[in-house]
């Protein structure tokens, strides 16, 4: 067991199940002695996420659609309330409707644009603006994006554009909340078997061209993210923020 993270109350945002890259984050996070905190989205998730989180101890554990403001607003007064401060949040959450990620790009509709903007991209500033109440030690806020902010992906499409959005949130919301000592950075991960991952087309050539040409030739899995996600959460990571870093086993330095 590590110290890193020890007396630092870390929310999670965006465990769905075992397989979520935020249960992965927070197991590393727990290994270097964090409290855990936890929001799940709506009433159907619930059991399943207490039942998973109850492995690691006891942890606070609220609802938070992230499409309402009333819910950010509760959850961010319910936990001044309890904790007083928080020190970190990681925010894993992203949607997009499957006809929108399916279709190609060009034929996105009106409203699964705004949509998928909404959960994937504005989410992290709405959670942002929150934190800087209750952040009054510093903090650090870590979101998960895709290198189809970068380059197309044939089966990623608005997805693609609302993580585009994400990253450029990321240096903008850096630059914000800097000056109260909060920092904001993403890790860009590599394609990773997941329940939201289910809805990107082809998604299993992703993952073989990932175990091919990447210069670790292998695909990530969720232990890689934790040790970042750490790094980012504690001090060691102090002097870094607006960041967007890579965690793909090398995959995006390739050109071909
Ligand atoms: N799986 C991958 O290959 C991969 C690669 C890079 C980045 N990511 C990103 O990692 C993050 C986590 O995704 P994951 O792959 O672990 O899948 P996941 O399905 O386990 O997690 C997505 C989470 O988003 C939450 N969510 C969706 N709509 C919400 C809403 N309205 N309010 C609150 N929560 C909501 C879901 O409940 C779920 O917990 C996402 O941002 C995803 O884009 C995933």
């Amino acid at each position: 067991m590590g110290t890193l993270l020890k007396n630092k109350n870390i929310l999670i945002m965006g465990v769905r199940n075992k397989w979520s890259i935020a249960w992965g984050i927070a197991k590393a996070a727990h290994e270097e002695g964090a409290n855990l905190i936890y929001t799940y989205l709506g009433e159907r998730e619930k059991e399943g996420v207490e039942s998973l989180v109850s492995s690691l101890g006891e942890a606070g554990i609220y609802k938070c659609d992230i499409t309402s403001d009333e819910e950010i607003d509760k959850l961010f007064e319910d936990l001044k309330a309890k904790y007083g401060v928080i020190h970190g949040i990681v925010h894993a959450i992203a949607y997009a409707k499957g006809e929108d990620i399916q279709n190609g790009f060009v034929n996105t509709s009106r409203d699964g644009f705004a949509l998928a903007m909404d959960i994937s991209a504005y989410s992290l500033t709405a959670v942002s603006q929150r934190a800087k109440d209750i952040m009054t030690e510093g903090g650090s806020i870590v979101t998960l994006t895709y290198m189809g902010a970068e380059k197309v992906f044939p089966g990623y499409n608005i997805m693609g554009v609302a993580k585009a959005t994400l990253e450029a949130g990321v240096r903008y919301l850096a630059s914000d909340v800097g000056p109260a000592g909060i920092r904001v950075n993403a890790i860009s991960a590599g394609p990773i078997k997941t329940l939201s991952a289910k809805g990107v087309k082809d998604f299993n050539s992703i993952l073989d061209s990932a175990d091919q040409k990447a210069p670790l030739r292998r695909r990530i899995d969720h232990e890689d993210l934790g040790g970042p996600a750490v790094f980012f959460l504690s001090n060691m990571s102090k002097g870094v923020t607006g960041e967007i870093m890579h965690v793909d086993c090398g995959f995006n330095i390739m050109g071909v």
